[in-house]
């Protein structure tokens, strides 16, 4: 089932999501509701706090276009080791018609279980490093613009309100 994916400024986005301690069918049913709204958005990643379910589990698919899907699904998801920099264009789906640079590390180690219950460990770089910072921020509560320097978040609230309105006139 597609669900609503919540935005920005609804105060849901910023709670801090708890770990999963036992994975059940409600959980599969949650993951499978995540990717399939995921999709649709289409986007490349999905916390569960996006859809207001806090627990710490994230979708990501960093597939191109033309390649077969690579659902990675990562339950409590965490950072054991960080290297570089990089500063590459950001977007959120909780954040619409919103793009900006953002300062995170070029390669990551991540440990999470997946569905089945078992460690797995991601080395990932570029896009996928990258998705993994943004969405495990979801699930501490925060947004790709929270990292914006105190000028750029304010241009961005201006324009968002902007966006909020039409967004609104639209009636969506
Ligand atoms: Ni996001």
């Amino acid at each position: 089932m597609i669900r609503r994916i919540l935005t920005y400024p609804d105060p849901e986005l910023k709670k801090k999501s708890a770990p999963v301690t036992v994975i059940t069918d409600a959980t599969r049913e949650l993951v499978h509701d995540m990717a399939e709204t995921m999709y649709d958005a289409p986007g490349v990643g999905l916390a569960a706090p996006q859809i207001g379910v806090h627990q710490r589990i994230v979708v990501i698919d960093v597939s191109g276009k033309d390649e077969a899907p690579e659902l990675i699904v990562a339950i409590n998801p965490v950072i054991v080791h960080a290297d570089g920099e990089s500063y590459e264009e950001e977007g959120c789906l909780s954040v619409p018609k919103y793009a900006a640079n953002v300062r995170r590390h070029a390669e990551v180690v991540v440990k999470a279980l997946n569905l089945e219950g078992e460690e797995c460990t991601y080395r990932a770089d570029d896009l996928l490093a990258i998705a993994f910072q943004h969405e495990i921020d979801h699930l501490d509560g925060t947004l790709f613009v929270d990292h914006l320097s105190p000028l750029k978040k304010s241009m961005f609230r201006k324009r968002y309100q902007r966006t909020l309105e039409e967004l609104q006139e639209s009636g969506r």
